[in-house]
């Protein structure tokens, strides 16, 4: 092989593993997007969340105290329900993301909307009620106050309160 031929395809690897790289930081980047939650801001026990770029039908993962905490902006076609957080017209699921039979993390299935619990094939619904399987009650819904467009996250406002003595948070 002259060094002419060897050279080449030696610039031919590179330029090859460079295409990659970026196509490789460009699903990255894809993904992060995809995967960047609503910004969030965690203190003295409390995780306030800006809900205003929420999308609907869009599983939203927080954390509160070491636990996952779901935030589902409910679309227009899903059934409102007493549990569901209400800010202006929109209408939130927040919950404990720790599933009621023996504290899996359920995943939420956007096509089916649904939660489906992988250990024994307990389902939520987009509300947080069991609609299937072992579950014994619904997903908990964690203490919360509005402030405006911000979930604040272990503080009991009016409207939790209310849930609370309705018996709906459990
Ligand atoms: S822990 Fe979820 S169904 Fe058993």
């Amino acid at each position: 092989m002259s060094n002419n031929t060897k050279g080449r395809r030696d610039f031919m690897g590179m330029a090859l593993g460079g295409f990659t790289a970026l196509g490789g930081l460009g699903a990255l980047y894809a993904m992060k997007r995809t995967w960047d939650p609503l910004p969030s801001v965690k203190a003295a026990g409390f995780t306030t969340v800006d809900l205003s770029g929420a999308q609907e039908n869009v599983l939203n993962v927080e954390k509160w105290r070491g636990k996952p905490i779901f935030v589902l902006k409910k679309s227009k076609d899903m059934k409102a329900d007493d549990r569901d957080v209400v800010i202006g017209s929109d209408r939130f699921h927040v919950s404990i993301g720790l599933c009621t039979h023996l504290g899996c993390i359920p995943a939420y299935v956007a096509d089916d909307k649904k939660f489906k619990c992988a250990c024994h094939g307990g389902e939520f619904d987009a509300s947080g009620h069991q609609i299937f399987g072992p579950p014994p009650s619904p997903l908990e819904i964690p203490p919360f106050k509005i402030d405006g467009t911000n979930l604040v996250l272990g503080e009991a406002g009016p409207e939790y309160k209310k849930m609370l003595d309705a018996g709906l948070t459990v």
